[in-house]
């Protein structure tokens, strides 16, 4: 029996819903990254429900949820005093104004006081977004335009970074300089330029484009431990190098930051993938003076990529994003 007879056997109710999603919504998914596009074949599991760690998909599989809904479950599936803080603040102030509100200040200052070394906040409602965010943020304030990034990691739907996600091996050149694809149509050829893509945890293609056009490069993206293409750790010291040879050109390297337990109550700093503590970009507050960290966040707080604070002459960090 083929895996997608035994799948389709194990997951029918999700095969279901995925037929009956896709006459909806754009690949049945509501994110790209879910779609069977990007290797959810032959169709992703739909979940019913979740409690604490764990969640349910249609079909009665249970699962472990390690990825904490991709960050913003921290306190696991439906705790009973977030769910009672949620629905009290739709009830007392209501859902969406489209205008700025008090409580946005007080989740903002609460982050802050949680995470050292965080002065200011911008939340958006998704990765994608705080994606480009990082992505425009890093461009300004080195007033370069190149931006490096790995083959076969997702880092959202903006034009600026869907390239090389599942690349076709016919296209995408060698793997010592692969060449940027576009994940879909509608993607600015001319953006080809703005990006170099990289084989990731091959450390010789790095160190050899860093040492080529390490000045030109405004920031390195990347999954610390890829999750978008099976799930993979980097190699010892991969993860050093690209913060070392960064940091040598004064290139950017925003890390995503999910607020898991370690992270943002360890004090003196935020946690690596191995629990490390990391701090960001503190060779800017060095070399340029007076730099601090900043985050910038999505609305429910899932995700979070460190960005430099403005310092001297540099644009104020409001107009970076403006
Ligand atoms: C590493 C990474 N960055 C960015 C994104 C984009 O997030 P969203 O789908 O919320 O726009 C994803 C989504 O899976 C992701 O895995």
């Amino acid at each position: 029996m083929s895996f997608n007879e035994r799948y389709g056997a194990w997951a029918k109710r999700s095969g279901e819903l995925f037929a009956e999603a896709s006459t909806v919504i754009p690949g049945g998914a509501g994110s790209s990254a879910r779609t069977v596009k990007f290797g959810w074949k032959p169709y992703p599991p739909f979940m019913a429900s979740g409690t604490g760690s764990r969640i349910r998909d249609v079909d009665g599989h249970e699962y472990v949820d390690y990825l904490l809904g991709l960050g913003p479950m921290i306190l696991g599936h439906r705790h009973p005093t977030v769910t009672a803080a949620v629905a009290d603040a739709i009830q007392v102030y209501g859902t969406c104004f489209g205008l700025p509100y008090e409580l946005e200040i007080e989740a903002a200052r609460k982050v802050i006081d949680a995470v050292p070394g965080i002065d200011l906040i911008r939340f958006t409602n998704s990765g994608s977004e705080a994606v480009g965010s990082a992505v425009r943020i890093a461009r300004a304030y080195t007033g370069r335009r190149l931006i490096i990034r790995f083959e076969g990691h997702y880092h959202g739907w903006q034009d600026t970074v869907y390239w090389s996600n599942h690349v076709d091996p016919a296209v995408a050149g060698p793997a010592s300089r692969p060449r940027p694809v576009p994940s879909g149509p509608g993607v600015p050829a001319e953006l080809e330029g703005t990006m170099l893509v990289l084989t990731w945890n091959d450390p010789e293609s790095f160190a050899a484009v860093m040492a080529e056009r390490g000045d030109e490069v405004a920031a390195v993206i990347t999954e610390p431990a890829v999750f978008n293409t099976g799930c993979i750790l980097p190699e010892p010291g991969y993860l050093e190098l690209l913060r070392e040879l960064t940091k040598l050109h004064g290139a950017l390297l925003p890390r995503r930051r999910i607020p898991g337990r370690r992270g943002w109550r360890q004090r003196g700093g935020h946690v690596d993938h191995r629990g490390r503590p990391v701090l960001a970009f503190r060779h800017l507050q060095r070399q340029r003076g007076g730099l601090r960290r900043r985050l910038g966040d999505d609305g429910s707080a899932r995700r979070a990529w460190l960005v430099p604070a403005a310092a001297g002459s540099r644009p104020a960090a409001d107009g970076w994003l403006a």
